[in-house]
């Protein structure tokens, strides 16, 4: 059983070489065992989490406290921010479906990722005003969800604090801030009459987006530049439970599963690679799981590896800093699929500032990628499977949205694999679900809608 976990060995003309690249990578490949442990490990925090103790996974209440049921109506905003670009979104739901969308894509500079908060939301806003100018509506009155793909204290469904930032952003002076009023203070400022009726993050936007799709869907999974999952837990789990909240049966619980091992509770897994990338990333010492997982890091672990290789004699040259991205990583694992090296020969001579490279090479440039993916997989792996046995339901939908899932060539195929072996007892599917973070928040703000002519 622990052995079926394993990446494919390395074939190569030159054994010998092909059996020091192995030993190199040793760390990066973890059987069965290792992951069972991680996986009692993630369950042991989620209970530390859920319980108020000190535990790296943060387990926030969305206060999100039904799905879709199909009746969902209205026009409404949606706001996405946390990936490569900022969207503004208007959305209108007719029974439940999607009947109107219009979307505007917005760049967000280094500069404002990296600027003051006030600077960023400012910003933010002003697209609002020109989107809705855009559209001639600037003088209509709208209900807006905002998906914020960070951690957040969460006070309600539409208020909370940013915790920390994550990902590309590092904004100051908004740590502690609820981020819903201050977007509806800057849109206020501009004279819009548009109220933030949901906060919520990509992966409760894609829980809410799959389930409208499929009934039985539990979970919610991003899997893009960052990673992190959502699940609905039973309300008497969730000791974090503001008065003003009606308690309820069910409510989806965003795990920040990014921030797993923060804690030192994972360094049995972490190797001088992913210390090497952590150092190197924008914000060190956090997030460390998410940097096994992410897109914002596969292709750097790559090129990590790959250096490590040339120092030690077993590849030509190390990668120009910054030069593997991800795309690289799926790209090597799509021709590798289909046993072929010449993309991946060309782009390797790219990378290295022109240095010959040969078919041997790709191989091992290939396999590299290979362990690398298989690892993200893996632990993907664990945390959904733990909250499958943990749901015990007769069959859970995953919902699973993000740029890693969709284009990397066999990442979904490894999860099957993996989740089943991990969860062998027990019944689950994988789905893809586009767009949560548009539709996923459209539909939350109207189930937010429905509970408010409920509770007056
Ligand atoms: C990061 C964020 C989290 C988000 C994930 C995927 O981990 O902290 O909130 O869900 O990225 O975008």
């Amino acid at each position: 059983w622990s052995q079926q976990f394993l990446p494919t060995p390395l074939h190569l003309e030159d054994s010998v070489r092909a059996q020091k690249v192995e030993a190199r990578l040793k760390e990066l490949v973890l059987c069965g065992e290792v992951l069972r442990r991680v996986a009692d490990v993630f369950e042991q925090e989620i209970e530390r989490g859920l319980s108020e103790q000190p535990s790296s996974l943060q387990m926030e209440n969305t206060y999100v406290p039904e799905l879709p049921d199909g009746t969902e109506e209205g026009v409404f905003l949606a706001l996405d921010l946390g990936g490569t670009n900022f969207r503004v979104l208007l959305l209108e739901l007719s029974a439940g479906q999607l009947v109107r969308q219009q979307v505007k894509h917005y760049h967000i500079s280094n500069a404002l990722r990296l600027g003051t908060g006030e600077e960023l939301f400012n910003f933010l806003a002003d697209c609002v005003l020109d989107f809705v100018k855009q559209l001639g509506m600037e003088d209509q009155t709208f209900s807006l969800g905002f998906t914020f793909s960070f951690p957040m204290k969460q006070h309600s469904i539409s208020s909370g604090e940013l915790i920390t930032w994550t990902k590309s952003f590092k904004c100051s002076g908004l740590e502690g801030v609820d981020v819903a009023a201050l977007l509806e203070r800057c849109l206020r400022a501009r004279n819009l009459q548009i109220t933030v009726r949901v906060l919520l993050n990509d992966t409760t936007g894609t829980l809410i987006a799959g389930a409208h799709m499929h009934k039985n869907v539990g979970i919610g999974v991003i899997l893009g530049t960052g990673s992190n999952g959502c699940y609905m837990e039973r309300a008497s789990r969730v000791q974090h439970w503001e008065a003003a909240h009606e308690r309820v049966q069910d409510v989806c619980v965003d795990i920040e599963w990014g921030a797993f091992g923060d804690n030192g509770c994972l360094d049995f897994i972490k190797t001088d690679f992913d210390r090497e990338v952590d150092a190197g990333s924008l914000l060190a010492t956090s997030f460390t799981f998410e940097k096994y997982i992410g897109g914002k890091y596969l292709g750097s672990i790559l090129s990590c590896v790959l250096s490590a290789l040339a120092r030690a004699g077993l590849f030509p040259a190390e990668p120009a800093p910054d030069a593997l991205q991800t795309a690289h990583l799926s790209l090597f694992e799509e021709e590798n699929c289909a046993g072929e090296v010449s993309r991946t020969m060309t782009a390797l001579r790219e990378v290295c500032a022109g240095a010959s490279i040969t078919a041997e090479d790709a191989r091992v440039a290939q396999h590299v990628a290979h362990v690398i993916s298989n690892r993200a997989a893996q632990l993907v792996s664990v945390c959904i499977s733990t909250l499958v046995r943990r749901m015990s339901r007769p069959h859970v939908a995953v919902a699973v949205d993000g740029s890693v899932f969709k284009h990397h060539p066999r990442i979904a195929r490894l999860m099957r694999t993996y989740i089943a072996l991990l969860a062998p007892h027990h019944s689950f599917s994988l789905l893809g679900a586009e767009d949560g973070s548009g539709k996923g928040s459209a539909l939350t703000a109207a189930i937010a809608a429905r509970l408010a002519t409920r509770d007056s």
